[in-house]
């Protein structure tokens, strides 16, 4: 009798610590995970209440415009129609009307105020609930822009925002997957690249992560700090690409936006893609490992003082593999026999340090901002190692190519 109710206590015993280690570990999960209501409810404020005070002092003088922008796409192909539709805006003398992103984890209607990400596309341009304020529906002109071939597309876009309308709304999303694959945007470079250097910043609250992140990871913040050491960052883009790369090399697709670019070509790791391979393709969007240990060896020998990486890597709950290839991978770089068997110079370290993506010093309420982080690491980084069919990637290439004047022979595509 005692021994049951022994068993019985012990087995109570077992439930309830799994059960409060259980709810302690989803407790945190989701703290952790969750977002800082109170910041972004501050800034939906900031922003409209800035935008009305801009409105006072230029609002008279100022043409409007409002685009049909991507609900719900990754981080980075919001930020990058955003810093287009911005430069289109400017271009045709127009005031951008920005809007929030859409936070595609939380579901579609989840949003975040643009200002948390970006300071860039904020500064002389209104909030939609601004927009809606000094531009009612009654005033609005409505017109779609697409209706040309894509060569065409840019300067008619331009041309038809010129017109005297004080209120345009664009009904048509023109900045889709094929335009930004095609050799058309290479007429947008040289403005845009202008655009980038005199126009682009982020937020504080991203600012903030990268300083801190630097700092704690020894990263250098740049050629000309004497803090951290000099790093390589590698865009692992991994987790739903497995799919994704099967899709497009089936639609025979090559890379995407600025990765296109002709003076880039040159940092494309043989052998050349040719979209009409179909084993081509998957080898530049989705490479094995062999393939990305060739290109860090690569570096490794030609710049012996790089034996940092950071690596920008998409694991998650519901991608669990990426943890394990990322393991893998870590692994390969620090085993000395195989640097040296791959010519590594043997008066310099045979093993290469990896940080990565899990690493980035968050604060509570901050993991919204850990990818933009992400990708202002990867900009400062000696060498950025990239994925040309990744929009996170050509934003990285575009951003050291453009705002920083930095060099074509620092980025290498795989
Ligand atoms: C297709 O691409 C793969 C990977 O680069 C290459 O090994 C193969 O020879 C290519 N096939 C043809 C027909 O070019």
């Amino acid at each position: 009798m005692i021994s049951f109710f022994c068993s019985r206590w012990r087995l109570l015993r077992a439930v309830l610590v799994i059960w409060v280690v259980g709810s302690l570990l989803a407790s945190y999960i989701f703290l952790k995970t969750r977002p800082s209501y109170d910041l972004y409810n501050t800034l939906t404020r900031t922003e409209l209440e800035s935008s009305q005070k801009w409105l006072q002092v230029h609002g008279d003088k100022r043409k409007f415009v409002f685009f049909k922008q991507l609900q719900g796409a990754g981080f980075n192909n919001q930020v990058q129609e955003i810093l287009l539709y911005h430069h289109l805006a400017l271009s045709a003398s127009r005031t951008y009307v920005y809007q929030p992103l859409v936070w595609r984890p939380r579901g579609e209607k989840s949003t975040v105020p643009l200002s948390a990400f970006l300071r860039g596309p904020i500064e002389g341009s209104i909030s939609e609930a601004a927009f809606d304020s000094v531009c009612p529906p009654g005033q609005v002109t409505h017109i779609t822009l697409g209706t040309v071939g894509f060569q065409d597309l840019w300067n008619h876009a331009k041309n038809s925002l010129s017109r005297d309308d004080r209120c345009i709304y664009v009904d048509d999303h023109i900045l889709n997957w094929r335009y930004l694959a095609s050799p058309a945007i290479h007429d947008i470079w040289p403005s845009f690249n202008q655009y980038l250097h005199d126009h682009f910043a982020w937020s504080n609250p991203v600012l903030k992560i990268v300083r801190r992140t630097q700092a704690k990871l020894r990263l250098r913040p740049g050629p000309h700090s004497l803090h951290g050491e000099p790093y390589m960052a590698l865009h692992f883009r991994r987790g739903d690409f497995e799919e994704h790369c099967q899709v497009l090399a089936n639609d025979r697709m090559g890379f995407t936006t600025w990765s296109t670019l002709p003076l880039l070509s040159d940092s494309i790791q043989p052998p050349a893609l040719n979209t009409a391979n179909i084993s081509s393709v998957t080898e530049h969007c989705y490479p094995t490992l062999e393939r990305l240990l060739a290109i860090i060896d690569a570096q490794a020998i030609a710049r012996p003082h790089l034996r940092t990486l950071h690596v920008l890597h998409d694991g998650t709950w519901d991608h669990p593999l990426v943890y394990w290839q990322k393991l893998q991978l870590e692994r390969a770089l620090r085993d000395t026999s195989r640097a040296r068997a791959a010519g590594w110079p043997e008066n310099k370290p045979l093993a290469i340090r990896v940080v990565h993506s899990g690493m980035l010093q968050l604060a509570w309420g901050e993991g919204d901002m850990a990818v933009a982080a992400d990708v202002e690491i990867a900009r400062r980084a000696d060498v950025f190692i990239g994925n040309g069919y990744s929009s996170l990637s050509s934003q990285i290439a575009a951003l050291r190519l453009g705002a920083d004047a930095g060099r074509k022979e620092d980025i290498v595509f795989m």
